[in-house]
């Protein structure tokens, strides 16, 4: 059996003004009915490929702990253990504590970590790759999951293959992890045609990754263990201790342990993978018709091409005539307007408003 190991750390101001600090991303309808978060947590679920999952284990803060317990129920999840962060320390420490949780009972226990916030259509698929994963765990390997880059992407990690792939989607010794690389350096890199994109999904065993990270971050053992040590239950959530967390540094997985560890894995995996990083992947993701036009419920485009036009209010219909290249996005209390081409630089929309308020 698997634990999924569900993140739901992150605020998603590019997503603004849907996505709140209050509210992200994760955890609004987005794509569909259902919110992301509860989309990944039903990927990693029931059975699949000979798979089996036990409850998904949650990493979050305070403020998002009932809505984590709602959204699983609502789509008949039971909850595993939800650990409350008690402040965003990234993905390094998140992960730790979670491994030390996992085996504190079971040392052997098979990890499969994932964010939130990803669109993975095709779950089918998705199973098949981590089942393909697990074949590398036996020699002790952490495995990561890697996309073919269209791009050359700064927001990502790059996983360097040892060797060129078999074809049948079975997982290969990586060379390298380069997280987060210039510009300059990416573009190499897309083009050397050697690298995928790490998808930010990891597999391995809690005993792997903590002594991954025994060796290559020693110094977050202490507060994290420790973090656990002096937590609290509060209504079923574990409550890691503040003092102890704090100790801990603010780093990801990717800097403190991956671009380090030697003994990593790639499975490649081309069905489908987004990890939604603004409007414009959301306008992708969505399907856009032969003029390229997506609208919500309560929009409406006239002679448009290539624009988002979306309505999160009964009360607002949006109408755009004669747009290319527009994203627009209205609330109640906000609307943001931009060209598609500056979708990364919602964020500042963000930071704007927050120096007015
Ligand atoms: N619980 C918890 N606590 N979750 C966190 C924290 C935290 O402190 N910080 C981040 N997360 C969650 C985010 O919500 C997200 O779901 C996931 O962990 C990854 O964090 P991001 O901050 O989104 O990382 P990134 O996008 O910059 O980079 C990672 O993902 C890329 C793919 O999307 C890296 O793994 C890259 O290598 C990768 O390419
Ligand atoms: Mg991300």
């Amino acid at each position: 059996t698997i634990t999924p190991v569900l993140l739901c750390g992150g605020s998603g101001t590019r997503l603004w003004p849907l996505s709140r600090k209050s509210y992200p991303k994760q955890f609004v309808p987005l794509m569909g009915e259902e919110t992301l978060f509860q989309a990944s947590a039903k990927r990693l679920s029931g059975q699949g490929e000979g798979l089996s999952f036990t409850s998904p284990m949650v990493l979050t803060n305070a403020d998002f702990r009932f809505i984590v317990t709602e959204q699983l129920q609502a789509v008949g999840i039971d909850p595993g253990p939800i650990l409350i962060e008690p402040e965003g320390r990234n993905t390094a420490p998140a992960i730790l504590a979670a491994a030390l949780h996992a085996a504190s009972t079971d040392p052997e226990a098979i990890l499969l970590v994932a964010p939130s916030d990803h669109v993975v259509p095709d779950a089918d698929a998705f199973h098949a790759a981590v089942a393909r994963g697990l074949t590398a765990l036996e020699k002790g390997d952490l495995v990561t999951f890697g996309i073919t880059p269209t791009h050359p992407e700064t927001a990502y990690g790059y996983l360097e293959l040892a060797g060129p792939p078999e074809g049948d989607g079975a997982p290969v010794a990586l060379a390298r992890f380069v997280e987060k690389p210039d510009a300059a350096r990416a573009a190499e890199m897309v083009e050397a045609g050697t690298y995928l994109w790490n998808a930010g999904i990891f597999l391995f065993r809690a005993k792997q990754v903590i002594e991954a990270f025994q060796t290559h971050a020693p110094k977050l053992m202490g507060p994290v263990q420790a973090s656990l040590d002096e937590a609290k239950t509060d209504l079923g959530f574990l409550r890691l201790a503040p003092g102890a967390w704090s100790g801990a540094e603010d780093i990801s997985i990717d800097y403190a342990v991956m671009e380090k560890a030697t003994n990593l894995s790639v499975v490649p995996f081309d069905s489908g993978w987004s990890d939604l990083g603004g409007w414009d992947a959301v306008w992708r993701e969505s399907g856009p018709d032969a003029d390229g036009v997506v609208v919500s419920e309560h929009a409406t485009a006239i002679d448009c091409r290539n624009t988002l036009l979306r309505s999160e209010s009964e009360r607002l219909e949006v109408v755009g005539i004669g747009l290319e290249n527009i994203m627009a996005v209205a609330m109640n209390d906000a609307v943001l307007v931009a060209d598609m081409s500056r979708a990364q630089d919602v964020k500042k929309a963000v930071a704007a408003l927050k120096e007015k308020q």
